[in-house]
């Protein structure tokens, strides 16, 4: 037995119930947007410090477009303005940010800035933080087999170049598995969340809305990661 205290290397969070935080003060759920972002932008820096080397975060999935204009706008609104204000603020943390989604239909001006923005922090190496954005975990793998496809019609590779971990290059990013998936809110569903990523991830479920859970949450979340048994589908030695 290792007694260790363990550090995932790929967290992946569900920032769910920004909408009911702020129903339940009152308030519009933008407002619960504007709360989650402030725990976002302080969470990723908490978490990526404590050691993980990869943050991904849901923050928009393509099914999302489904929501009442409004609702669409101030949240694209508020991705324009933060990858444009933030960004000396994850240069300074050193902080790599990227993207998985796919371009259509985002506004320009929306993909501008996360060009922007990933382009200024590429080089940064304390940690790299892959925002989801018009994201489907489905529709990302299809993308990555329709790649490959093309690569063996264009005998770039052959077909017996496809394996698990070659086929992961293929992704929106390439990034290692996910050990580590919270959802907050209470719900229970992965919600087409890096479905080929979570293979083998650990989940945690706490019952607090996204704006809530703050860096104590998330290191009580660490304690609850730390005393999993994780196997891959092998015995307890
Ligand atoms: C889900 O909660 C949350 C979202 C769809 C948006 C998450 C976005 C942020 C936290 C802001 C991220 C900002 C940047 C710049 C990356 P919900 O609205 O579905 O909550 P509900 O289930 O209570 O209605």
């Amino acid at each position: 037995m290792n007694d260790e205290y363990k550090i995932p290397n790929h967290v992946g969070i569900i920032m769910d119930g920004n909408g009911r935080w702020a129903t339940e003060r009152g308030l519009k759920r933008s407002a619960g947007h504007a709360a989650g972002y402030k725990t976002l932008k302080k969470l990723a820096v908490h978490i990526l410090n404590k050691g993980v080397k990869y943050l991904s975060v849901y923050a928009f999935s393509t099914e999302n477009f489904k929501r009442d204009v409004e609702e669409v706008n101030y949240l694209m609104n508020l991705f324009v303005s933060k990858f444009k204000d933030e960004k000396d603020y994850f240069m300074k943390k050193n902080i790599k940010v990227v993207f998985s989604g796919l371009k259509e239909p985002l506004r320009n001006d929306v993909w501008e800035s996360m060009q922007e923005i990933s382009e200024m922090t590429k080089n940064n190496d304390g940690g790299t933080f892959n925002i989801l954005l018009n994201y489907g975990g489905q529709s990302e793998i299809v993308e990555a087999t329709k790649k490959i496809v093309s690569d063996v019609i264009n005998k770039n590779i052959s077909i017996e170049d496809i394996n698990t971990e070659s086929f992961s290059h293929y992704l929106f990013q390439d990034l290692p598995p996910i050990d580590f998936m919270i959802r907050t809110s209470g719900e229970v569903r992965v919600s087409n969340f890096m479905l080929y990523q979570i293979a083998y991830a650990e989940m945690y479920f706490p019952k607090v809305y996204f704006p809530d859970f703050d860096e104590k949450e998330f290191d009580i979340a660490l304690d609850v990661y730390n005393k999993r048994d994780r196997r891959f589908g092998g015995i307890k030695k």
